[in-house]
């Protein structure tokens, strides 16, 4: 239902956190499907982690997939270096290549994990100083990561933080001066502990959904500690995940996560201007992503539907937001000076 005809214009989108699955997940997503979810989304730069299979840790490995994802995608697309417990001694050289380096401290989907405090400091060594040390950390491991950035004056950066003690001591290492930045997701903004009984294993992933008392500390830094929103797109096919042993741990969300936000901003939880900070600004500073002349998303704030308002994109084909009601439609997307997607149909995407 359309109430009158503001309109409103963002800048490209950044999604700084989505999982592409090529190599070797592309019955879950590949570049074409993801990038079209992006755009789908308003979303016209993507940042892909390395837990593919094999994973993304070595410089061959690194531009191949590059060089596929810049052939196939849709939308601007720079992939993450990963590191395994064989790869630490490269990171030198691994440095010339990648923007950015995802290390994951905890237990998630893929084989990446890293243990051991030796390891970390020497990754925190290693790892180029002017470029993003990303983190997957959870509870003491996310305090380790302040370590790293005290102890190496290096810059880290928290993927998905999503709980109230994470986020207090995030923001207490930036009121010290740490050069520390972090991103929190959609779902832990918009979705509790109670949602995942509801939603089952269509509502695990890592880190887990948490508490209401989680949720309101994330929303009391929303205009403050928190530097950006990213999906952490991590699509796994139905079947995959309604399997009886060990379902895989992740939501798709590239197409739900600006949507959630308008509508936020409809509740005036949130304003637009912060939107497109967190979405925008922050994510294409911390990352120093190239400029997108020419490039734009439009927005009706006002019109009113259930999400999704289109078929959704994503080669996973669900969503733990479906049947929402969301106040805020994404218009058209503009990419250098191209009409790249109009009322939720992606041009140049045969289904
Ligand atoms: C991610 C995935 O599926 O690759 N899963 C998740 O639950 N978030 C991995 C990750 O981001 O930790
Ligand atoms: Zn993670
Ligand atoms: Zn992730």
């Amino acid at each position: 239902m359309k109430t009158n005809n503001r309109l409103m214009k963002f800048p490209g989108l950044a999604d700084v956190h989505v999982h592409l699955r090529v190599p070797g997940g592309e019955q879950k997503e590949d570049y074409r499907t993801g990038s079209a979810a992006a755009l789908a989304g308003g979303f016209t730069t993507l940042m892909a982690m390395p837990n593919t299979n094999p994973p993304i840790t070595t410089v061959e490995g690194w531009q191949a997939a590059q060089e596929k994802a810049a052939n196939e995608s849709l939308c601007d697309v720079a992939l993450f270096m990963g590191v395994s417990m064989s790869s630490i001694e490269n990171l030198p050289e691994l440095g010339k290549f990648a923007p950015a380096l995802k290390l994951y401290m905890d237990l998630t989907f893929g084989d990446l994990r890293i243990e051991g405090m030796d390891n970390l400091e020497r990754i925190a060594e290693l790892w180029p100083r002017g470029k993003v040390l990303a983190l997957h950390a959870e509870g003491e491991s996310v305090r380790t990561g302040l370590k790293l950035a005290e102890k190496f004056h290096r810059r880290v950066h928290f993927c998905h933080i999503s709980r109230k003690d994470e986020i207090e001591w995030i923001a207490a290492a930036k009121a010290q001066g740490l050069p520390v930045t972090c991103e929190v997701t959609p779902h832990h903004l918009f979705l509790t502990e109670a949602d995942a009984v509801r939603l089952g294993s269509l509502g695990d992933m890592r880190p887990r959904l948490a508490s209401q008392s989680d949720v309101d500390a994330l929303w009391a830094h929303i205009n403050t500690t928190i530097d950006c929103v990213a999906s952490d797109h991590a699509p796994h096919t139905l079947a995959e995940k309604q399997a009886m042993l060990n379902p895989p741990p992740g939501v798709p969300g590239l197409e739900s996560t600006l949507p959630l936000l308008l509508n936020a901003a409809a509740e005036k939880r949130i304003s637009y201007e912060r939107i497109i900070s967190l979405l925008s600004t922050n994510p294409r500073r911390i990352y120093s992503l190239p400029e997108q002349p020419d490039t734009w998303v439009e927005i009706d704030p006002d019109e009113s539907y259930e999400f999704p308002d289109h078929a959704l994109y994503t080669k996973c084909a669900w969503s733990p937001f479906l049947g929402m009601h969301i106040k805020g439609r994404i218009l058209r997307v503009v990419l250098r000076g191209k009409e790249v997607a109009r009322d939720g149909l992606v041009h140049d995407f045969a289904r």
